[in-house]
Parts: C-alpha cells; sequence; structure tokens
C-alpha cells in the first residue's frame, strides 16, 4: 500500500493507472469495519482501490466536534493495509483547499433543507465542496458511499448529476455492532453504559418497522418521542419519516412505497445518526 499526500504523489499514482478501473473510497478516518467494508467493495469490484484521509473543516458548523475529531493515522494505516487498499490519499488542507479554490455553487432542492441540513447548517456544503474536489482530482470511475449517512448519499448522487461527473456512485449498507448500534467513529467516545443506551436507538427504528402495519405515522412518531422523552441516557434531536428520493416528510405510509426513517441522538455530547428503510409491502 502507498500513501500520496502531495499533488505530485497522486499525480504520479493516477498516471501509472491511467487505464485501468479506479475505486474511491472517501473518508474522515479514525476507521472502523463499516469504513472498511466500503473498501473491500471497492477492492471487488475496481483494479485499484485509492482511499483518502482527511478531516475536511469545510463541513464542520461546530468547531469542537471539528477539534475533538480523532485520528489515529498510524492504525487507520494498518487496517487498510489489512484488507488491501492499494492507496491511501492524506491531503494537507492547502492542497484540498488552495488560495484560488473556488468551489462550485450546487443547489440541492428539499434534500438539504431537513434533518442534518436544518441540524448542521453549512455541513453539506462543505460535503460537497470537497467531494466534488476530491472528484476533480482523482477522477476515479466509481465512488463509495454509506447508507448510514443517507442524506450525505442523497446529496453526493444530485451532486454527481450536477455537476456531471463521469462518477458511479456506489451506496454500501450500514454496517453494525452485533446490538444494532451503528458503527461510526464517534462511538470510541462512548463508556460502557452510554454504548448500551445507544443500542438503544436501532432497536426504536426497527420497532417503528414493525409498528408501520398498524399505526399512523403520526401515531409512531408520538411512540418514538415519548420512548426517547422517558430515557434520561438519551436526547432525541430529530425523527423523521421521508420520502427518500426527496427527503419531504411523509405524511401518510400510502405516500410512496418506501420511506425512510431517520434519527439524530445526542448521548452525552456525542450526537449519532442512524436510519431505517420502511418499505410498504
Ligand atoms: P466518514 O464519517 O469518515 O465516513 C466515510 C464513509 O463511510 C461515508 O460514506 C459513510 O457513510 C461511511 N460509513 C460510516 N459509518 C458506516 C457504517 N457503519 N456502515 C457503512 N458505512 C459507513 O462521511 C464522511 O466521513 C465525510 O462526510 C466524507 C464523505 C468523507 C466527506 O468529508
Amino acid at each position: 500500500m502507498r500513501i500520496a499526500s502531495t499533488l505530485n504523489e497522486l499525480t504520479q499514482i493516477l498516471s501509472k493507472h491511467a487505464n485501468t478501473s479506479l475505486g474511491f473510497v472517501p473518508t474522515m478516518g479514525a476507521l472502523h469495519k463499516g469504513h472498511l467494508e466500503l473498501v473491500k467493495k471497492s477492492i471487488e469490484q475496481n483494479d485499484v482501490s485509492i482511499c483518502s484521509i482527511f478531516v475536511n473543516p469545510t463541513q464542520f458548523n461546530n468547531p469542537a466536534d471539528l477539534d475533538k475529531y480523532p485520528n489515529p493515522l498510524e492504525k487507520d494505516l494498518e487496517a487498510l493495509e489489512s484488507v488491501g487498499c492499494d492507496y491511501v490519499f492524506t491531503p494537507s488542507k492547502e492542497l484540498v483547499y488552495p488560495p484560488d479554490f473556488i468551489p462550485k455553487d450546487f443547489s440541492f432542492g428539499s434534500l438539504d433543507k431537513e434533518m442534518e441540513g436544518t441540524n448542521r447548517p453549512g455541513h453539506f456544503k462543505g460535503v460537497a465542496m470537497v467531494i466534488s474536489r476530491f472528484f476533480q482530482l482523482i477522477k476515479p470511475q466509481k465512488a463509495y458511499f454509506g447508507e448510514k449517512d443517507f442524506q450525505q448519499l442523497a446529496i453526493i448522487q444530485s451532486m454527481v448529476k450536477q455537476a456531471g461527473f463521469p462518477v458511479e456512485v456506489v451506496p454500501c449498507s450500514t454496517v453494525r455492532e452485533s446490538s444494532g448500534l451503528a458503527m461510526s467513529s464517534r462511538n470510541m467516545r462512548l463508556n460502557k453504559v452510554q454504548l448500551v443506551a445507544a443500542s438503544r436507538i436501532f432497536e426504536r427504528l426497527r420497532a417503528i418497522s414493525e409498528m408501520k402495519s398498524s399505526h399512523s405515522i403520526v401515531a409512531v412518531k408520538k411512540w418514538l418521542n415519548f420512548a426517547f422523552l422517558t430515557d434520561e441516557d438519551l436526547q432525541l434531536e430529530y425523527f423523521e419519516i421521508a420520502n427518500p428520493n426527496t427527503l419531504i416528510a411523509s405524511d401518510k405510509w400510502n405516500d410512496c412505497d418506501v420511506h425512510i426513517a431517520c434519527i439524530a441522538v445526542f448521548v452525552g455530547e456525542v450526537r449519532l445518526i442512524d436510519n431505517i428503510l420502511l418499505k410498504i409491502n
């Protein structure tokens, strides 16, 4: 596995593999099995795979969150090597955002107006900025994104369409702990009690999936709100049931065939997100 940190090193790698299929997995490091599944999928589907590790400052609306973001580079490199990743791109901020960098302007319609969009102002603008820059620099044929960040995936798909990037966006299923808790780099900030509490997030999403045949959307939302109100370890930030294509809140189950239920919860100071697809027969 080779590491590229400069533009020169990246260019050398890309010219060496000019006629091969290139898979790209963007990450912010602190890698876990969820990230590694994306890398494995890229390795399966491409001749060459490159994973980036870059904690992107433009997507953090809360500077304290950026400061606390873990950065275990040595461990990450070992993990990537162990799954057979070919290249790791670890650029500096100056490389990603040079002084003459002009971000592309995107318009996401309803996709960035709800949920993470309203609760993390500017977040998706930063995500689109860094991913469009990476797509320009790396020019992959395929790029891998987790369904765990469902709204991010929708934003990236829209961005690719708007910019006309010749990239296939490959969605990857959420990898979970045996408790059901979605794997996240933030889970390492949870203590034992909080880890147990956090597993109730997906438990409740699964319960919603069971309830959908017998309860209205209003009733399941009420149930979920109450479950969190009476849970002193978890603070609900939002819960929404939406059309997965537009992310506009659904009023009734028969509004569409599939809905996405998205949730954000604080466990102490750690903010976790998760989602579940709800198929209507
Ligand atoms: P990061 O949180 O490091 O996640 C990198 C990729 O891994 C994203 O596509 C995310 O959806 C996916 N991922 C995270 N946890 C996962 C899990 N449990 N199962 C499956 N996939 C999972 O998301 C970002 O970084 C950044 O916003 C980024 C896209 C790199 C732009 O800076």
